[in-house]
């Protein structure tokens, strides 16, 4: 499987979303990363529903959803009614995360699971077969812009052998401090999605260039 690069819009420019969002579009990204933030799980405040509905109107990208939020289950259906395509929870905010995966199914999103720095992923070993796609936060989430933790490869490795021996195909997503300095070695553990923030909207060759960048350090 090639590549898949999903711009963060937390780092955009948030006067001009419809513009940086088909900014994206033409620069051949592939979906589109949306931060939600609830000052308590995560110390930073971001996105809700309406922002998601307003994205589903400006691009045709798919829209993946990362809900850092506490109590994720009770905002789930307002996500996906606003047009989420990837409803992705943390582990750590879930008490109950086979029923939390089990309904995103039921709402026709595919489910998302991610695990914080800290978090080891034994957890998948039960899970493997609810998700189509394993996040690993290779920064403390809340802010973009971070350096990215080393440790995030050997990580990805393990989640890989996982779920290859649970015949998963879920795909693996890595986000923070990816950039085309650190995207190899993601890629060569087993990761396949790349969310990218500062690299994508802060690069100096623009949106274009960042997106160009990445894919250029992918070989
Ligand atoms: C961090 C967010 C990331 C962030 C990535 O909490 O989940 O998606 O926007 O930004 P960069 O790529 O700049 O580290
Ligand atoms: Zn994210």
């Amino acid at each position: 499987m090639t590549a898949l690069i999903s711009p963060s819009i937390l780092s955009a420019d948030l006067t001009q979303l419809g513009a940086e969002l088909q900014a994206c579009e033409a620069a051949g990204a592939d979906a589109l990363h949306i931060d939600v933030m609830d000052g308590s799980f995560v110390p930073n405040i971001t996105f809700g529903p309406d922002i998601v509905a307003a994205c589903k109107r400006a691009t045709s990208l798919p829209l993946d959803v990362h809900l850092m939020i506490v109590e994720p289950e009770k905002h789930l259906k307002a996500f996906a009614n606003a047009g989420a395509d990837i409803l992705t929870v943390h582990y750590e905010t879930c008490p109950h995360i086979h029923r939390t995966l089990q309904t995103i199914r039921e709402l026709g999103v595919k489910p998302g699971l991610t695990f914080n720095p800290g978090t080891p992923v034994d957890a998948l070993e039960y899970l493997a077969d609810m998700v189509e796609l394993v996040l690993i936060m290779s920064v403390n989430p809340g802010f973009s812009g971070q350096k990215f933790i080393p440790q995030s490869i050997e990580k990805i490795r393990r989640t890989r052998s996982i779920l290859d021996a649970h015949g998963s195909k879920a795909i693996i997503q890595v986000d923070g401090g990816i950039s085309a300095a650190t995207i190899r070695a993601n890629y060569e553990a087993g990761a396949r999605n790349f969310v990218a923030g500062n690299a994508v909207f802060k690069h100096p060759g623009g949106i274009a260039g960042g997106v160009r960048a990445l894919r250029e350090a992918l070989g």
